[in-house]
């Protein structure tokens, strides 16, 4: 399997360097982002996304910030590192890494003793938090390939693979962790309207390491699982809940549909995405611009003046999952919070 390093920390330049995800499959280029500001827009146009990701963004985001304070004054250097930081935490508001990203590296600009310590801490928990989701995606890999059959054919929504991570992915992850152990398995990519991050970024990374699959609209996917063409569906998560799983709009509806036709439904998400202190209610989904629907190619699909709803994510409550595959092993839902809570430390 070709790597792919998604995001990562420049030293030379103290600036963040990432794949422009908006520009596959159509070109591979990278972006660097020296400026928190230009780091919030890479997060806000889906520069770089996919939640596990969106964690190191924020975590080197406040690397960015620590280095990019002018102030002399450690107090007020503070405030201000602070103040920079949650406007990254900020830039998106479904994908709970993003905060925890941000949250975890801040607190140890917190401990920090100087404004040179604060420089040293934030990048070296930065790329402590990089470094834990390549691990946390290759014992998901592992625990979850167990999962998948020989000769399964798998559907999955949006894109939860290396692009969505540091590297390998979490339900690609799967995927490519059950191929790598000698199995035949094959992939349909919804295409994930209105993005299309499925139809863009899943089969451009399937197809780059070899792996078979098949695009289909989003609104082909009851059909396939009717006719006997799908085996089991396993996608990722931007936020599991005590209640449900928030993750690409569209998956709630794949979720009914596979369990409409008897199939394992799969989550695969390291705990990093998990949120002990919400209830599904709570969680703000993030509405998109109307323009992303109602556009398509540059010309108008929708009538000027018509209302459109662009929500970015949903919610599939937890009844429908068959389990969730953490970098600790499967989980079966209702989850014993405690007993993850446990688990979680002991990593
Ligand atoms: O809007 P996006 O592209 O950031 O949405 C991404 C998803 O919904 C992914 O499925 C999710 O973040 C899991 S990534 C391992």
């Amino acid at each position: 399997m070709k790597a792919i390093e998604t995001i990562r920390w420049d030293d030379d330049t103290n600036s963040i360097i990432l794949i422009d995800q908006t520009r596959l499959p159509i070109s591979y280029r990278m972006v660097r982002c020296r400026t928190v500001d230009r780091l919030i827009a890479a997060i806000r146009r889906l520069e770089v996304r996919g939640a596990p990701a969106l964690g190191v963004a924020g975590a080197y985001g406040v690397a960015l910030a620590a280095r990019a304070v002018r102030e002399k004054d450690f107090h007020r250097y503070l405030e201000q590192v602070e103040t920079a930081s949650l406007a990254v935490a900020h830039a998106r508001p479904t994908a709970v890494n993003l905060s925890w990203g941000v949250q975890r590296v801040l607190s140890r600009v917190y401990k920090s003793g100087s404004i040179a310590e604060a420089h040293h801490l934030s990048l070296k928990e930065a790329e402590q938090i990089a470094l834990e989701d390549v691990r946390a995606c290759h014992a998901i890999g592992d625990h979850g390939s167990a999962l998948i059959e020989d000769g399964s054919t798998v559907l999955t929504h949006c894109n939860a693979g290396a692009l969505a991570c540091r590297e390998w992915g979490t339900a690609l992850g799967i995927i490519r962790s059950a191929i790598e152990s000698g199995k035949d398995v094959r992939v349909i990519a919804c295409e994930t309207r209105p993005l299309l991050q499925g139809a863009r970024l899943t089969a451009w990374e399937l197809k780059r390491d070899n792996i078979g699959v098949t695009v289909i609209p989003d609104s082909a996917a009851a059909h396939l699982m009717r006719n006997g063409e799908i085996d089991c569906v396993v996608v990722g998560a931007d936020r599991v809940c005590h209640d449900a799983v928030f993750n690409k709009v569209g998956t709630y509806m794949h979720a009914i549909c596979a369990r409409a036709h008897s199939l394992p439904f799969y989550v695969a998400a390291p705990f990093s995405t998990f949120d002990p202190v919400h209830s599904g209610s709570e969680i703000v989904i993030e509405e998109r611009d109307r323009d992303e629907v109602a556009f398509y190619g540059g010309h108008a699909t929708v009538p000027e003046g018509v209302p459109v709803r662009n929500p970015a994510f949903d919610a599939t409550p937890l009844e429908l999952i068959s389990a969730i595959v953490t970098e600790s092993g499967v989980f079966q839902p209702p989850l014993d919070w405690d007993f993850i809570a446990q688990t979680r430390r002991v990593i």
